[in-house]
């Protein structure tokens, strides 16, 4: 009866968390060894938090995360080595804060990723190694991020080969988000094929799965893993949560109508939608080899602040007293 998630999910997937230093103590730390065999930093193991200035690393976050799954002989998740936020000012700027080359910006990313990776060279299962450089606008095919204008495409292929070096033991993956609309999939399918034909060292696409109760559609979510599968790439679900609320960046006010609670209605939807995508995952589990929550419970989760500041969310599959959802139920009953 003490079963977890890990325990029902154990012949599909591993079963993952995003952690803050703060959960791995107490009541918390008891409850993620139950439920998962994953962690995730949260937000440790980025760049901003992690190389806040050009020679010096803050080693603290990430080290006690590192330390909690070896400790506990569970996998660690590697997010993230290069993505366009919450990377410091400092990585695009010279000394009199003119912007750099190419090639400066390019030795600094190798000095990152062989600093960060290789610390924790062996214990990290898998790095997404490059986050969410597709661009949302349909007419635009890659994000004019920083990174972009300075270097073009090729800041993608040598992050990954500079990965391969600092951990080749690593599995190393693409991340992204909305990635199961269609026209955002088939850029992601462009840019997948494109890095496998060129035989760059990528093993997977995390699909980040920051979802709603009204996306994605089941024939979106298949064919999404199978076009991934297609291209010989594993896939893993890295940030997997469910809003209340339909998704859009662009709001920053809430809805007329929105209550802030999780009312009957909105539950039942997402019980659906939770039980409709796991049982997509098991169709796939030789192809979706790790599953990751974007947080504990609803206690806690970004989706409070973001996109609209101040509305309660209740996107996991646990309430705000880790207790199981009705949805929890629906994920772990299968056949
Ligand atoms: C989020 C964290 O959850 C927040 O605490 C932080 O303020 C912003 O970043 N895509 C990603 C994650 O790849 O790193 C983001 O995490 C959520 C969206």
């Amino acid at each position: 009866v003490d079963k977890g998630l890990k325990d029902y999910y154990k012949s599909y997937f591993k079963m993952g968390v995003a952690v803050r230093p703060q959960d791995l103590s107490g009541e918390t730390a008891a409850f993620i060894l139950k439920q998962y065999n994953s962690i995730t930093a949260e937000n440790a193991m980025k760049m901003g938090p992690i190389h806040p200035e050009e020679n010096r690393y803050f080693w603290r976050d990430a080290d006690s995360i590192v330390n909690f799954g070896q400790r506990h002989g569970i996998g660690v998740r590697g997010h993230n080595l290069c993505w366009h936020e919450q990377t410091p000012a400092w990585m695009f700027k010279d000394a009199d804060g003119k912007q750099v080359s190419k090639e400066v910006l390019l030795q600094r990313l190798k000095d990152h990723i062989f600093a960060v990776a290789g610390r924790y060279k062996g214990k990290i299962y898998a790095w997404d190694v490059v986050n969410e450089v597709i661009d949302d606008d349909s007419t635009k095919f890659l994000r004019n991020s920083l990174w972009y204008q300075i270097c073009g495409e090729d800041f993608i292929v040598k992050a990954f080969e500079y990965a391969r070096q600092a951990d080749p033991n690593a599995k190393l993956f693409y991340n992204d988000y909305n990635t199961e609309r269609p026209d955002k999939m088939e850029k992601l399918y462009r840019l997948m094929k494109k890095l496998v034909d060129a035989k760059v060292p990528i093993d997977g696409v995390g699909l980040q799965a920051h979802w709603s109760i009204y996306e994605p559609s089941e024939a979106e979510l298949r064919n999404t893993i199978e076009k991934m599968a297609s291209l010989g790439l594993e896939v893993h679900i890295t940030e997997l949560d469910m809003s209340v609320y339909p998704w859009e960046k662009e709001r920053r006010q809430k809805r007329a109508g929105e209550s802030d609670i999780l009312t009957a209605d909105l539950e039942q939807k997402q019980i659906e939608q939770y039980s409709k995508v796991f049982k997509v995952f098991r169709d796939h589990k030789k192809v979706v080899t790790s599953v990751t929550f974007w947080n504990i419970s609803d206690r806690y989760t970004w989706l409070d602040t973001y996109p609209v500041p101040g509305r309660k969310n209740y996107p996991l599959l646990f309430d705000a007293n880790l207790q199981p959802k009705k949805a929890y139920w629906e994920v772990v009953n299968f056949k």
